[in-house]
């Protein structure tokens, strides 16, 4: 048998997929050998500059159907997750992890604004994203927009996303995006990046705690 007449072509999306973590592993390797070769570890320049450009910068709607930009957040801690409420899994894992840090900062969570910003804003309305985030945590903010202004917000959190067709999914696509939790500082800059995974929500509240104490904010 011809073994091409017998090959099944895997979906384009998949493809995709999979060479963007090609491309993301070839990345990692090059760092990797440029910061391990080259380089003392107190050098690590490029890294640095990367997570610094990352900043808080919006105009989006939160579920309660407010206008709102990152100044409203300005002098909190910012928790940021992007994801969407269709999401199987990672979505809710990690959202029901950020409560729990939460729920250990105690009187700290105060001083936190735990925002999941949607990376599927057709679907997720700012009511849909109320009765999302409300199933896990009272001080969870849903914001959401249009197209433009999440992939302007995505961009300013350098965070991927991007859509998938998935004939099995509700509507018939999923979200693939980046499962990181950001921690900005009061100003709005980068402080420090979390994954659900990584460390129980123990040992990332007592690392919050450290930042605050350390700042003395
Ligand atoms: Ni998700």
């Amino acid at each position: 048998m011809n073994p091409l007449t017998s090959f099944t072509p895997p979906k384009l999306a998949h493809i995709r997929y999979a060479l963007w973590i090609l491309t993301a592993i070839a990345g990692l390797v090059l760092v990797g050998l440029y910061t391990t070769g080259t380089q003392p570890i107190e050098r690590r320049q490029p890294i640095q500059t990367g997570e610094a450009a990352i900043h808080s910068e919006f105009t989006l709607t939160d579920h309660t159907g407010k206008r709102v930009t990152e100044a409203d957040f300005l002098g909190s801690w910012q928790m940021v997750f992007f994801g969407f409420t269709y999401c199987p899994d990672v979505c809710p894992t990690t959202l029901a992890y950020m409560a729990t840090v939460l729920d250990i900062l105690g009187e700290s969570a105060a001083k936190t604004a735990p925002l999941f910003i949607t990376v599927d804003p057709g679907r997720d309305t700012p009511k849909v994203m109320a009765d999302y985030v409300s199933a896990f945590h009272h001080r969870l903010v849903g914001l959401t927009g249009s197209e433009l202004d999440v992939a302007a917000t995505a961009d300013a959190f350098r965070v991927y996303y991007e859509r998938m067709e998935e004939d099995s999914a509700p509507d018939g696509y999923l979200m693939a995006h980046s499962g990181h939790i950001y921690l900005m500082t009061p100003e709005g800059r980068f402080e420090a990046v979390f994954r659900e995974g990584d460390q129980p929500p123990e040992e990332m509240a007592w690392k919050i705690q450290n930042i605050m104490d350390k700042y003395g904010k």
